[in-house]
């Protein structure tokens, strides 16, 4: 954990990644929270741990990280002045803001950490892609991937160009897993189950598959194969979900759409 950081908005996720640090053995004495209207769970947790919340002091932090809204920087950036030294790291999990707009908002910035964590980050099981400018130490590198690991599985990108990609994989992900369960209790339905008894199986199956994808060193491709007898249930499902026009076209298809609104969004 880094010797001293400043988180600037704790919301959702912002002020779950706090509380994953603090688990993780961040010194609640060397850490500062800057959000103009906190809620009040995040007072309470900066009272009990002796946090400075909203202090005077712009003295510069090892990291500072950025957590409020894409839309807010350019009005928070003045007030973020003096917090980033020489030699501070910002990490920054604006959704579409690149590191060129980032340093372009806020002059102070040298070394940057762009990452894209997910939903499940805010319970500490969130999937991160992250990448770093040029100028990252070794040092800096390893304490962002410390910060973002304590939110979940992290993976680090070679080119700031991918991070599309990782938006419209993991970071939109969960809502198509979402909607994997809505689907498979609507069929079930259509199927002649009761819509709260299809709804409870959808999402105990969908849960407990993952469960078990992560219990399991087994490859998902190899999961699916051992489930599936020839000739049976299974099999006669899959021979229509992996049809040229099944699943694998569909999710091409809606991940580049996601993709490209990524980049649309940008900036
Ligand atoms: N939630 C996700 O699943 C997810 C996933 C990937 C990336 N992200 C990124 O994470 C960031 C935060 O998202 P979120 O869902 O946590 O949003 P959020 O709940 O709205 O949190 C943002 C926080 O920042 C505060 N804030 C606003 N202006 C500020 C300022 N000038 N200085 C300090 N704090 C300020 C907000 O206060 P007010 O409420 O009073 O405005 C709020 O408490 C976004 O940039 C988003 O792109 C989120």
């Amino acid at each position: 954990m880094p010797a001293s950081l400043v988180l600037v908005g704790a919301g959702k996720m912002g002020g779950a990644m706090l509380a994953g640090w603090l688990d993780a053995g961040l010194d609640p004495a060397a850490t500062r929270v800057i959000d103009p209207n906190p809620a009040p769970e995040i007072a309470a947790l900066c009272a009990a741990r002796g946090i400075a919340l909203n202090p005077a002091s712009r003295e510069p932090a090892a990291v500072v990280v950025l957590a409020i809204k894409p839309q807010g920087l350019e009005a928070a950036a003045p007030g973020l002045s003096g917090l980033l030294g020489p030699d501070g790291l910002l990490v920054s999990i604006l959704a579409g803001k690149t590191v060129a707009d980032l340093r372009a908002r806020l002059p102070e910035a040298g070394a940057v950490v762009r990452a894209m964590p997910n939903l499940p980050a805010s319970i500490g099981r969130g999937a991160t892609g992250a990448v770093a400018s040029s100028d990252v130490t070794d040092a800096q590198r390893a304490l962002a991937d410390a910060l973002l690991a304590a939110s979940g599985h992290v993976e680090w990108l070679e080119a700031e160009a991918a991070m599309d990609a990782v938006t419209a994989v993991s970071g939109s992900g969960p809502a198509y897993v979402f909607h994997l369960v809505e689907a498979l209790a609507e069929a079930g339905v259509a199927a002649g189950l009761a819509p709260e008894t299809a709804r409870r199986l959808a999402r105990a199956t969908v849960t407990g598959a993952g469960a078990l994808l992560e219990a399991s060193p087994l490859e998902a491709a190899e999961l699916r194969r051992n489930v599936t007898s020839p000739g049976g249930t299974t099999a006669a499902a899959l021979d229509v979900l992996m049809r040229a026009d099944g699943l694998t076209a569909l999710m091409r298809e809606a991940v580049a759409a996601a993709k490209d609104r990524a980049g649309e969004l940008a900036g």
